[in-house]
């Protein structure tokens, strides 16, 4: 395998934000790469003499980005909840549902049962589908356990996906996603909760900590607990915030110096002030407002105004969002909530890698690692306006073809 080359291909668009084009196009592009790395990007013409003797990847009329990012899955979980789909469909609320010991809590009764292989196979063709798509970093959160064997079984599931398929992992505990059947909120989090993610962090699971700030789930305050462990361990935290109300869940993310927020389709315009202070990305996922047939929408224009960056991800869980495609949430992202390709698009790369907080990826640029997605299409516009095809070519990895 040669470790240095050079592609070219008819259009790079490399999510430069300094361009104003919303892609940060370059035409006719090459790109020098050096074991997995970009070490040079540019018009082909302007290629310099000393890559000249590189082999050469032409990817002819192609259009190559870099690769997608899906920065919020629950992708490992046991058995599936299409009886709650029905009932749904019958008149029951996602709120009623998890009320009644469905919902989440019927989802840890299949993890709690599965075995750790299990849970692995059930999840290879979730990721399988999100890799053919271009995709090369997952998150995948825990909180499907709700107690110590059960999320530290999850999080070795997730860590196991990238050893076993070319695809980065970042794993989040996220224990605080729901109370367990009988149980006390308060207690679960001081005595399960905090003490699972102390164990997890001491075996190395964890790379971000979240939560579930609702009325159905947790609020304010006995998150901030969990954040206060995670702080003192040197986690970043995100959350799920203002999906079905607003608590002040983000506000409270914020404060903690949160990577992201995500749904926030409750968020109002002080919450998106405390996001866009503290540097906080605003996860969007119209997977899930989709299938629940919401209809509160997330305050785009607030966002923009005032310059907090909007990531899209999945959410792909198996009861608010069975959804294993990053191309349809792009999709959705626009068709729903009036987002623009564009947009759509800096959502799965650029500020899907800031919602993560990983620095090397995300964009094409110099010293960032060599992850494409090369694409049969025109243009980037593409991308987000097919429904249900995927145009994808090639999907290079840390410079692998
Ligand atoms: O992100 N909001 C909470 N958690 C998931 C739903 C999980 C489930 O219903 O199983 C979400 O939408
Ligand atoms: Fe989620």
């Amino acid at each position: 395998m040669e470790t240095s080359f050079v592609l070219t291909c008819a259009k790079a668009a490399t999510l430069d934000p300094a361009v104003d084009d919303g892609y940060g196009l370059i035409e006719q592009a090459a790109i020098a790469v050096e074991d997995g790395t970009i070490v040079w990007l540019g018009a082909a013409v302007d290629l310099p003499p000393k890559f000249a003797g590189w082999s050469k990847r032409p990817f002819g009329d192609r259009l190559l980005t870099p690769a997608l990012i899906d920065c919020h899955t629950h992708v490992v979980f046991g058995g599936n909840r299409a009886r709650e789909f029905e009932l749904r469909l019958q008149g029951a609320s996602y709120e009623e549902i998890a009320r009644a010991g469905g919902g989440i809590i019927s989802t840890v009764k299949a993890t709690r049962q599965a075995s750790e292989d299990a849970l692995l196979a059930d999840a290879l063709p979730r990721v399988d589908a999100l890799i053919a798509e271009g995709v090369s970093v997952i998150e995948v959160k825990s909180g499907y356990g709700l107690d110590r064997e059960t999320e530290l079984k999850m999080l070795r599931v997730a860590r196991r996906i990238g050893r076993v398929r070319p695809v980065r992992v970042l794993t989040t505990f996220l224990g605080a996603h729901a109370v367990p059947a009988g149980g006390d909120a308060d207690a679960y989090i001081d005595d399960i909760c905090i003490p699972t993610l102390r164990a997890a962090h001491a075996e190395g699971l964890v790379d971000a900590v979240d939560g579930f700030c609702e009325g159905i789930a947790f609020q304010t305050a006995q998150i901030a607990r969990v954040f206060d462990v995670a702080r003192e361990l040197g986690l970043p935290v995100k959350l799920h915030a203002e999906q079905l109300s607003n608590l002040g869940g983000a506000k409270l993310a914020a404060s903690y110096g949160a990577l992201s927020v995500d749904h926030i389709e409750y968020l109002d315009e002080s919450g998106v002030v405390a996001l866009a202070d503290a540097g906080t990305t605003a996860v969007i996922l119209p997977g899930a407002f989709y299938t629940l047939h919401e209809t509160q929408m997330p305050p785009l224009d607030l966002l923009r105004k005032h310059g907090v960056p909007m990531a899209v991800a999945t959410d792909c869980n198996p009861g608010s969002a069975p959804l294993a495609s990053l191309l349809l949430a792009m999709n959705m992202a626009c068709t729903l909530f009036r987002m623009t390709p564009s947009e759509a698009l800096a959502g799965v790369t650029r500020n899907a890698a800031c919602a993560l907080g990983l620095p090397d990826t995300g964009v094409i640029a110099v010293g960032k690692r060599a992850d494409f997605a090369i694409w049969n299409v025109q243009h980037p516009a593409e991308l987000a306006y097919r429904i249900g095809f995927n145009a994808l070519e090639q999907r290079i990895f840390g410079g692998s073809l």
